[in-house]
């Protein structure tokens, strides 16, 4: 199924700040919750047109949100997007903060798909990694969520993290996947500026890292998982339609602190200061900080990047072969990129050196002037 709207919900709440995690989120911030929400209720009506096909309210950690104020939430989703037809609902939860009750909430509310923070399943490393649930809290908010039904279940894992070795990260994903979860993300630890492992000097061991992913991969294929986005498997029909959206370059609505928006061909990020944010909404400005529209080679350049994170591949327009010919076939030449007919898609190489790849679409361009003439045909 292929959707061209999203909605996304930022909430910027966090018991602790992961040691590794530089997201818009903040700790010791709860107080804030119910001004924030009423500035999410006012930021969403300067949307009365939007009419979204997927959901998904992300963070920071929604499941910080109390059962009142997760009540208040589906409250003003509701009312603000009323002829809202949700083919998919998403809502990330932390283990810690999940509870039956607002299990059912979530339920009751329309929510059918779950994403689970989890990284992994050793409890020494959890620890060293400032997250704030055990192994055990993951396994019963697992069974809950199983027990409530109606839900299709993703789980967050991370690879590369310092004191990790192959064998409980292995361990982990096999534990995972006993339960048999619908979708699984994941992610190879970024060192991100400003973060304790960025102070600390963390560094990523690249070789045990890559043998990590292989190896994770491998094990997912065999589970009957799809790998069908860089750091996404799937099992057939459990691919996040809402993800899919934004690798797809369709339009997306993004609500809340930080959020990014893609609408009507221009890409804005919100206010990524949490006071700031709700004086900027309450006095009635659209909140965001950075706005741009992307033309000629530089959006030929995104849609390039961004389609190219699908496994299967992605084909690019007549202009894109012309204007990034050099790009296309250096790539290919390197052992980087596949052609099948019209099809351009990462090879097994490229998919470990995505980001590399990726960057020969981002500007400075090699040899491409970026106010060429081929942008008057766009
Ligand atoms: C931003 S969090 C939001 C959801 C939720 N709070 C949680 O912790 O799972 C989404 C996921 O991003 C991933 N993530 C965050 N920071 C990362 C980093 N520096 N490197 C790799 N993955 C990261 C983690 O797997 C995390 O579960
Ligand atoms: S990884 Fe999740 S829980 Fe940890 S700080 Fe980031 S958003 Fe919060």
């Amino acid at each position: 199924m292929k959707l061209s709207r999203g909605l996304y919900l930022h909430i910027p709440f966090c018991s602790i700040k992961c040691f590794y995690c530089d997201f818009t989120a903040f700790s010791g911030q709860k107080k804030t919750i119910s001004r924030y929400l009423a500035a999410l209720d006012q930021e969403a009506s300067f949307f009365p047109e939007f009419n979204p096909e997927t959901l998904y309210i992300g963070g920071g950690t929604p499941s910080e949100l109390s059962a009142e104020e997760l009540k208040t939430l589906f409250k003003i989703i509701h009312a603000r997007f009323p002829l809202a037809n949700f083919k998919e609902a998403t809502f990330e939860a932390n283990p810690e903060s999940l509870d039956a009750d607002k299990i059912k909430i979530l339920k009751e509310s329309g929510i059918n798909r779950l994403s689970l923070g989890l990284q992994t399943l050793d409890d020494h490393l959890l620890k060293l990694i400032g997250r704030q649930h055990s192994s055990k809290d993951f396994f019963d908010v697992f069974s809950n969520v199983k027990e409530a039904g109606g839900f299709s279940v993703s789980v967050d894992l991370m690879y590369g993290l310092p004191g990790q070795n192959l064998e409980t990260h292995l361990q982990t994903l096999k534990r995972v996947l006993d339960l048999s979860p619908d979708h699984i993300s994941l992610y190879g630890l970024q060192v991100e500026d400003w973060t304790l492992f960025s102070k600390r000097e963390v560094k990523i061991d690249e070789n045990l890292a890559r043998e990590m992913f292989e190896r994770s991969i491998e094990m997912l294929k065999e589970a009957g998982f799809i790998h069908y986005e860089i750091s996404n498997f799937a099992r057939r029909g459990a691919e996040s339609l809402h993800n899919k959206i934004y690798w797809g370059n369709g339009e997306y609505l993004g609500l809340g602190c930080g959020a990014a928006s893609h609408l009507n061909g221009v890409r804005s990020t919100n206010e990524d200061r949490l006071i700031p944010y709700c004086v900027k909404v309450e006095s009635g400005q659209i909140s965001a900080s950075s706005s741009e529209k992307l033309k000629g080679v530089e959006r030929l350049g995104e849609m390039a990047f961004l389609g190219l994170r699908m496994i299967k591949g992605y084909v690019p327009p007549e202009e894109s072969l012309r204007v990034f010919d050099a790009q296309w076939n250096s790539l290919i030449s390197r052992g980087l990129i596949e052609r099948r007919g019209d099809v351009f898609r990462l090879t097994k190489e490229g998919v470990f050196v995505a980001n590399q790849v990726f960057m020969e679409f981002v500007p400075p361009f090699d040899g491409i002037e970026l106010r060429s003439p081929s942008e008057a045909l766009l």
